[in-house]
């Protein structure tokens, strides 16, 4: 450390420390938007202050070195205004740290959740057994054979998200209903191009029928509040109500490609 000769060498290890630290803060929150886990960095930066102490300590005489500081405020009459200053604050200091990790916290666990866990290949719904490869909406066909028809049937989906979906998921399907900010995970927001615009009917169908308890368990973590709605709702009405979220939000569904 031949160009830092001024810099105690106390100093110089607690600001190397800092730097590293800085840098971790800079390199994952700023650059790759993608914050470590705190956990993680605890032990990263144990490593690293033990690291950079073995390193400064490495001789007797930086040991020496690094501990004139602490023996001077210890020791040296001429300090003991600081010296008392010190031996009020560590001790509260570390109380209070010590208060805080121990206060109760009501955050979600720190589990990663996936929101589209993969559907499982077949499932028991209504009493039979549906094949989600090969299931397709039986509605969609008349979106081209008879679109009158397919208006109604997208309204009455209309009448069956009100009647039940609103209240979650909100009036303008954008997941904002009045129940929605109490829950956690939230409602998903359809408009959004990351929910339903990137799934098959079929996948709807599954989450619908089968709800929050549905979920593998990837998807779930925590608890789901999405209900299981085909304890209260006709599987013709599921479909229909799919095509009404396709229809209002003016997102097309995802298909095998055949279409
Ligand atoms: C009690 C609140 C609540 C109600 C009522 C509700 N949902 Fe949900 N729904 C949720 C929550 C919370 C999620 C997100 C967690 C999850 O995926 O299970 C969700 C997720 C979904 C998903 C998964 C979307 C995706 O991108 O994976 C679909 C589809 C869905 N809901 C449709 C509906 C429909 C249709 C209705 C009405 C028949 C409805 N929901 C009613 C709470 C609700």
């Amino acid at each position: 450390m031949a160009m830092l000769p001024r810099i105690p060498r106390l100093l110089q290890a607690v600001l190397t420390v800092a730097v590293i630290y800085g840098g971790f803060r800079l390199v994952f929150d700023a650059i790759l938007g993608q914050p470590i886990p705190a956990s993680l960095m605890t032990m990263y930066m144990f490593f690293i202050v033990a690291g950079v102490f073995m390193v400064f300590t490495f001789t007797e005489e930086s040991a020496r070195e690094m501990v004139v500081p602490i023996r001077a405020l210890v020791e040296d009459p001429s300090r003991k205004p600081i010296r008392n200053l010190v031996f009020v604050l560590v001790p509260l200091a570390a109380g209070g740290l010590t208060y805080m990790k121990m206060l109760p916290s009501f955050e979600a666990p720190l589990e990663l959740r996936s929101i589209h866990p993969a559907p499982p290949t077949t499932v028991e719904l209504y009493g039979k057994r549906f094949d989600l490869l090969k299931l397709e909406n039986p509605f969609r066909k008349l979106e081209k054979a008879d679109p009158e028809k397919f208006r109604e049937l997208v309204a009455e989906g209309g009448a069956v998200y009100i009647a039940n979906c609103q209240y979650c998921h909100g009036d303008k399907l954008d997941g904002k209903g009045p129940y929605a900010a109490a829950l956690n995970p939230v409602p998903l927001n359809f408009q959004d191009i990351g929910t339903i615009a990137q799934l098959q009917e079929s996948y709807l169908f599954w989450r619908i029928a089968t709800g929050g308890p549905g979920l593998p368990k990837e998807g779930a973590p925590w608890l789901s509040s999405m209900p299981v709605w085909q304890e209260f709702l006709e599987e013709d009405e599921i479909w229909k109500v799919i095509l009404f979220l396709y229809d209002y939000t003016g997102h097309r569904p995802r298909s095998w490609g055949h279409e």
